[in-house]
């Protein structure tokens, strides 16, 4: 037996190796089931009030005790959860952001993700390498969104999970951006208002201008109005396709434009062109792709996108590109740490512009 060679396989293993961070790599997939099953569980929601034992854990969450144990011991060696005594688990910082009443909740989207249908589509990412095609509709045989459509029992998983963390992302971006002093600001696909409506509550005096679709005008008429802001809004139901409205001293895309082709973001940029004044700006909230190997959390979201459907997101000089095809010029990108930045464009000087 070589005894060398086994001590040279073990060193291999200490914590920094490229061989344990390829492990480490490896079981990523296992840890993140792990996570969506235990946020499925609700078991950081039962651990408010403090630790408490796996057996009492289990009975809580209708669960086998010694299974528990073990899943919950993995995750609290990476930190989610700790063993506070023996077979007592307590949070940490990281399983707070698991309880449903966090702020920042994660709890509906590990459990969203963590659904069979999704999965699915997950494991076949091979097919959308191989084809360019998102393998969500390879494999459940319709897109993401009319999948959901038909299926009222997940509408209200979906709705939490993509909308929450969604907003939270959209406003962490657009509080970079310092808005003190714009009359009127246009929301152009505004949802469901929840962007707009933290912006009017934010900067009282503000007007703000709202288009999307009809039939988001409803929905977004409540979100206002519950914000007790509804009197300084103008909701528009309307096709950003076709025009976007005048008047505003700042356009706001915030989460739009990584659902459209570069011909229909050119189009929805030279709407607002347009009818916009000299001295007014667009802010395009969204991942801007840094280049090269640095790390973004959203050069994972990109290729989650790849699978699930058609948007993608840009990186910076892709957005100067397609700005300028609609006569703006990017000036600036604020917030480029966080996973949706602020690109700030105005527009070219009539000669400027070729
Ligand atoms: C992901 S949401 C944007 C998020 C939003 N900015 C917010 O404040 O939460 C994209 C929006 O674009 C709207 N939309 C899609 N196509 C549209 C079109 N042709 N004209 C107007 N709105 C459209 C959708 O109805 C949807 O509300």
């Amino acid at each position: 037996m070589n005894h060398g060679t086994d001590v040279s396989y073990m060193k291999e293993l200490h914590s920094d190796s490229p061989l344990s961070t390829m492990i480490e790599l490896h079981s990523g997939v296992r840890i993140t089931y792990m996570l969506q099953a235990v946020a499925e569980l609700g078991v950081a929601d039962r651990l408010i009030d403090g630790p408490l034992p796996v057996d009492e854990l289990a009975e809580r969450t209708g669960s086998d005790a010694d299974a528990l144990y073990r899943v919950l011991r993995a995750l609290a060696g990476k930190g989610v959860f700790t063993e506070v005594s023996r077979r007592v688990f307590g949070l940490t910082s990281l399983a707070e952001v698991l309880r449903s009443d966090h702020p920042n909740s994660l709890r509906d989207a590990f459990h969203m993700h963590g659904q069979k249908f999704m999965h699915d589509a997950y494991v076949e990412i091979g097919h959308t390498i191989r084809t360019g095609q998102p393998a969500f509709e390879h494999v459940n045989g319709t897109t993401l969104f009319d999948y959901v459509a038909q299926r009222p029992e997940l509408q209200g998983l979906f709705g939490k999970s993509m909308g929450k963390a969604n907003r939270q992302i959209q406003l962490a971006a657009t509080e970079t951006y310092d808005l003190t002093g714009v009359k009127t600001l246009v929301a152009v696909g505004g949802a469901q208002g929840h962007v707009l409506a933290e912006i009017l509550t934010r900067y009282p005096g503000m007007r703000g201008v709202y288009i999307d679709n009809p039939r988001m005008v409803p929905a977004a008429e409540g979100v206002l109005s519950a914000a007790g802001v509804l009197e300084s809004a103008e909701l528009i139901g309307g096709d950003y396709l076709e025009a976007v409205p005048s008047g505003g001293d700042v356009y706001l895309v915030s989460h739009v434009l990584h659902q459209l082709s570069d011909a229909d973001t050119v189009t929805v940029l030279r709407n607002i062109r347009q009818v916009m004044a000299e001295n007014s700006r667009v802010l395009v909230v969204n991942a801007v792709i840094p280049e090269g190997d640095v790390p973004h959390p959203t050069k994972i979201l990109d290729s989650t996108m790849l699978v699930l459907g058609r948007s993608r997101d840009r990186t910076e000089a892709e957005f100067a590109e397609v700005l300028r095809e609609a006569g703006l010029r990017l000036v600036d990108t604020v917030g480029r740490a966080l996973p949706s930045s602020v690109v700030v464009a105005e527009p070219f000087g009539g000669a400027d512009h070729v």
